[in-house]
């Protein structure tokens, strides 16, 4: 792999106008400017590296947090994992670590397995919506490709409610609401280290809210108080704590609620949020997760 201050070299052919009327090719070595590479794909910073059959199985996108970036390398292309993460952090200078994803996110904490590729730490700084996030996204899921809906919740609350997030993680609905609006607000999760980076957070932002380590399945238990408002992205499959929810939720409550659907499951699910008394203000897809499969939110309130 060439040192980051090589630069990549290509050559290019320069048509010179003679004053003879004669066209002259010469062969010339230019340096690309820096942007130039840190657009480019690793596709096309492993071509001359790589055959094209193992070309073809690079990936096309990774996820960045803070300055770690995470990738999924298929098995066929084993032997070559240091070379793409060195390829990855010459083309993304900002990068410290490449982290390996080696499974699916599981298990009650959602945080997947990884190997590390390059870097020494798994801890990271992370910005978004004007906030900061510091944590460990070995030990805290974390995915940074929601940050419009988390904006976009922030911007809904108004001044003066009781807010809720349940599966709160390291705080990135949380810490944008308490920023913006002048709530009193407590966020709740079932994983120790989720739960230390959030109160971690909460320092950081200058902000104060209630951080209470606990399942979501007994919030019937652990509040005294209702809530006017809900936020809360749960775990693939478990829409059950909709109505687990509603238990603490003052009539006219709002619930901003995420989940996993086909798109042709949508208009029956719809139907069952109505049956149950649910208003939907409003829903939106936010993104594929799977083959088909989509992350929705749907803003509701409970009918008078
Ligand atoms: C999909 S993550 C969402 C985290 C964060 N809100 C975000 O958007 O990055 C789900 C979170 O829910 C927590 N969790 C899963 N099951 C739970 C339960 N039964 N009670 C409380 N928290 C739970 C996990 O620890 C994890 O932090």
């Amino acid at each position: 792999m060439a040192s980051h201050t090589e630069g990549i070299h290509i050559d290019v052919y320069f048509c010179w106008w003679l004053p003879l009327y004669e066209w002259k090719m010469i062969s010339k070595t230019i340096r690309l400017p820096e942007d130039l590479i840190s657009n480019m794909s690793l596709h096309s910073l492993l071509q001359n590296k790589l055959p094209p059959e193992k070309l073809a199985l690079l990936p096309k996108h990774f996820e960045v947090i803070g300055d770690i970036a995470i990738i999924n390398i298929p098995h066929s292309l084993d032997t070559e994992k240091h070379l793409i993460s060195e390829a990855l952090s010459f083309q993304r200078k900002d990068i410290k670590t490449v982290l390996l994803k080696l499974n699916k996110i599981e298990g009650a904490a959602r945080v997947a397995d990884f190997e590390l590729l390059l870097g020494d730490r798994t801890t990271t700084l992370h910005r978004e919506n004007g906030c900061v996030f510091f944590l460990d996204v070995t030990k805290t899921f974390f995915s940074g490709k929601m940050y419009y809906e988390r904006g976009r919740i922030a911007q809904k609350v108004n001044d003066g409610e009781d807010v809720l997030v349940l599966f709160a993680g390291a705080g990135p609905f949380l810490i944008p609401i308490k920023k913006q609006r002048n709530v009193n607000i407590t966020g709740l999760d079932n994983n120790r280290e989720a739960c230390t980076y959030l109160r971690k957070n909460i320092e950081l932002n200058h902000i104060d809210g209630n951080v209470i380590l606990g399942d979501a399945r007994h919030v019937i238990n652990l509040f005294k108080e209702n809530f006017d408002r809900i936020v809360m992205p749960a775990p693939y499959g478990q829409d059950f704590f909709l109505d687990i929810a509603q238990s603490v939720l003052k009539p006219g409550g709002y619930v901003h609620f995420y989940t996993f659907k086909k798109d042709f499951e949508i208009p029956h699910f719809r139907r069952l949020l109505e049956e149950k008394g649910w208003f939907i203000d409003f829903y939106r897809d936010c993104g594929d997760v799977a083959p088909r499969v989509k992350r929705y939110v749907f803003d509701l309130h409970l009918r008078g």
